[in-house]
Order: C-alpha cells, then structure tokens, then sequence
C-alpha cells in the first residue's frame, strides 16, 4: 500500500490541549491521560473549563463594544455542568427542543436569555417555552408562527420572533451538517420573507422583532457568513420600511475547529465577515456557537481490546464505539488520535496501516480507517481528539452498551459530571408486558 495514502496515527506534537510531558506521557490541560483512565475508567469523556472559556474570551474580544449575545448551541453538549458553566460566564442558550429546555432551567440558565431554534416545535414545547419566558423563538415557517400566535394569544401574552430566513447560501461543509441551502428544510425562504412580515405583523400573539439564519456547522470558509448576513441585512432594511423594529438579528452558529489538520478559521475575520454587512450598531447581534466553543475543549479516551487482522488488515478494537462517537459513522468526520504515551522513533518508523475501530456491530463502527498505527497491545489507551461538541450529547445505548463517564476538569481539580451507566440503568425505564388483561 502507498504509504501517503494512510495517514499519520501519531505525530507525537500533540493537539489542543493535549501536551506530552518529559515523562513521556500524554497530557490534557495538566492531567495525565493514563492516570485519569484508571482513576474512572474507560470510554472517558474529558471537557476542560479553561478551554471553554478561552473560546468564549476570544469571540467576546472580537465582537467587541458591538450589543451582542452568546446563546451557547446546547445540543453540542448537553451535561447540565456544561450549561452551569456557560451561564456562569454570561451565556444564554440556543435550545431545539422542550428537552433542552428543562435541562437549561435544571441548570439555573434564565429564560430571558434562550433562543428556541428547529423546524418542528410542538404545541406543548411552545407553552413551556412561552410559560417558562424566553428571549425568543426562531421561526421557521408560516405554519409555525401561526401556531405561535395562537398559542401565546390564548395565554394572554405576545411571543417575540425572529424570522429564520434560509439565505439560498452554500457552506463548503458535510451535506448533512449544511442548513441554509434553498432546498434544505430550515428556515423561511429569503423570498418569502417580506410577503410573510406584511402578513403576520398584525397577529396578536407575536412581535417579530428580529431575523436569523443558520447556514450550518464546522464551516471553515468564514466568507459563507457574510454572504449570509449580507441577505438578512438587504431583507432587514426592506422590513424597516414596512415598520419593523430591528431588535436582533442572529447568524445561527457555525463556526468550525481544527480537527488536526490546521485547517482553522480566523474568529476576527468570521466576526468581522457579520459585522461588515449589518448596517445598524443599535442591533443586537445573537450568536448560537457550539463546536466553536467546546469541540476541542473535549477528547474521548478509549482503552485497546485486542488487535485482529481479517483478509490481510488489520484491527485495533478499542472500548469506545459508534454508540459513544457517532461523528465519524455518520459524517465520515476525521478525529486525531493520540496514544496515551510519545512514541519512540522505533515504534513511529515502524508503523503499518490498520483501522481503529469499536466493539458495536456495524462495519460503520470505526475511528480511523487505514491510519499509520504503531504496535498498540491490549491496555494501551488512546486519545480521540476535539470530541467536546456533538460527541457524548448524539450518544446512545446502541447494542445495549452503558455509555461512559463524563468529567470536566479545571484548573488542578477534576469533577465527575455523568456517572458511567450501569447495566440497570438500560432498563430502567422498561416495563414488563403482563398476560394477565
Ligand atoms: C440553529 C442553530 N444554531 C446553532 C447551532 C450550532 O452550530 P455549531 O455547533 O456548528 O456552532 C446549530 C447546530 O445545528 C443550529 O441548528
């Protein structure tokens, strides 16, 4: 095989966060990998506090004195600690269901700084929400602010909106994480928008007072934005003009990460990209970031099984499955992976091509596929990186497996912020049929 057809498993150079020490051990933020994997175990979600903030800093410095809100995209990552640690520093939330609701007042984040996204709000979701007070829904259709309307008139109240337009723009990303395309289910097409205003001004139970859009995730090409921004700006002084009063105007999330191949985006430029195009300084600027902001605040540590070889390939399986990291399954997405301790120049010359997959029962169940992997033994444990965004929160308990531990670190300490499953906790929410009718 062509060995610039497989890719590095090790660089030894680490990753965000990620440092190898003289000790020739494998470090995140201060904390020894191995030592963390033997202290709770193994699939091991690990979130720092500091990176977390350090992202968050740096938009906030870009955005400068510009009226802004951060609504932390809650879907990225979900743990009610999580949601503590963004409402501690200032966020609101972007939230998609009634779910993410609860889990953001379980969490003490006030409702005046929630934002309600997705294409599919139900009636009941829409009565927590109105009942709970939250900043503002994301409307998606017609359909939908009709419903809206009603359900906030019979409750003798007016829902603030904002329209979601779908721009008919393109995000160089993958077609399932690509949202404002014209034929893409989301938001109001940009030319309905104006007809839609001049209809639904006057119904008694919304205020629409803002524009949105959200064009997709791990965009890297930052001129997607403006093109974005640059269509609400020209639908948002066409609305002025018919009366509406330009409270907010959010640019969704989106943002994308270095997941290890360098590829990164300025946020200087991805701010200013917005900026450019919105003509009014008193508009409050809304943005939902969630990869931005935890994707590599985050790894997976998984342990190794055993190593097998099937039609002259070979396999390291590994404890951690499609169940527990579903990105690259079901995105084909990329993730570095790090051994838990440097690899010597023996062992990083004596390399062969092998996938690094899980236990579940998919062929899809993999991490890496023809990747450089030097000699790993059953044991030996292995870092998947820039896991902190859409890795434990599109879990499951496929192939009735417990899902890991989730432990955020800060500074020196560690907290245990989800419990491994245990095989009870599979069935707990299971009734037996009964014969007797
Ligand atoms: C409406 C909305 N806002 C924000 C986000 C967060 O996106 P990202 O994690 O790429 O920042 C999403 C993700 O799907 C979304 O649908």
């Amino acid at each position: 095989m062509n060995k610039n057809n497989v890719k590095e498993y090790n660089d030894n150079r680490g990753h965000i966060g990620l440092e190898y020490g003289r000790d020739a051990q494998l470090y995140f933020m201060g904390h020894k990998i191995a030592s963390l994997a033997q202290s709770f175990g193994t699939p091991l979600y690990v979130y720092s506090a500091d990176l977390i903030r350090s992202s968050l800093a740096s938009l906030k410095t870009a955005l400068g004195d510009r009226p802004h809100l951060i609504c932390y995209s809650v879907k990225a990552n979900s743990n009610l600690s999580i949601i503590k640690l963004m409402r501690e520093l200032g966020c609101g939330a972007d939230i998609v269901s009634g779910g993410e609701l609860y889990r953001c007042l379980q969490s003490r984040l006030s409702a005046d700084g929630i934002v309600f996204s997705g294409v599919g709000k139900s009636g009941l979701e829409i009565k927590e929400a109105l009942e709970a007070g939250i900043l503002l829904f994301s409307v998606e259709s017609e359909a939908e602010l009709m419903l809206i309307s009603q359900i906030a008139d019979g409750l003798g109240t007016r829902a603030k909106v904002s329209l979601r337009v779908n721009p008919s723009v393109e995000a160089d990303t993958h077609p399932y994480i690509s949202t404002g395309r014209e034929h893409d289910k989301f938001g109001i097409s940009h030319t309905k928008i104006i007809d839609l205003f001049k209809k639904a001004s006057h119904w008694k139970g919304i205020q629409i007072c803002g524009l949105a859009c959200h064009i997709g995730s791990q965009i890297l090409d930052v001129s997607a934005f403006g093109n974005a921004s640059k269509v609400l700006a020209s639908i948002g002084m066409q609305l002025e003009r018919l009366g509406f009063l330009w409270e907010y105007l959010s640019l969704g999330g989106g943002l994308g990460i270095d997941y290890g191949d360098g590829k990164e985006p300025s946020v200087n430029d991805y701010v200013r990209s917005i900026l450019n195009e919105v003509p009014l300084k008193s508009t409050k600027i809304i943005l939902e970031p969630g990869r931005f902001l935890l994707g590599n605040a985050g790894i997976l540590i998984s342990q190794v099984i055993l190593q097998k070889s099937n039609g002259g390939k070979k396999f390291y399986v590994v404890d951690a499955g499609m169940n527990d990291l579903l990105r690259p399954a079901l995105y084909k997405s990329k993730h570095k992976i790090l051994s838990h301790c440097i690899l010597s120049e023996s062992q990083r010359q004596n390399t062969s091509p092998a996938d690094l997959v899980g236990p579940v029962c998919e062929s899809g169940d993999f991490f890496a596929q023809n990747y450089h992997l030097p000699r790993l033994n059953a044991g030996d444990y292995v870092v998947i990186c820039s896991t902190g965004a859409y890795g434990f929160s599109m879990s499951s308990n496929y192939n009735s497996r417990c899902r890991g531990a989730e432990l955020l670190i800060d500074g020196n300490f560690s907290y245990l912020i989800r419990r491994r499953e245990k095989y009870e906790d599979l069935v707990r929410l299971e009734l037996e049929y009964s014969e007797e009718r």
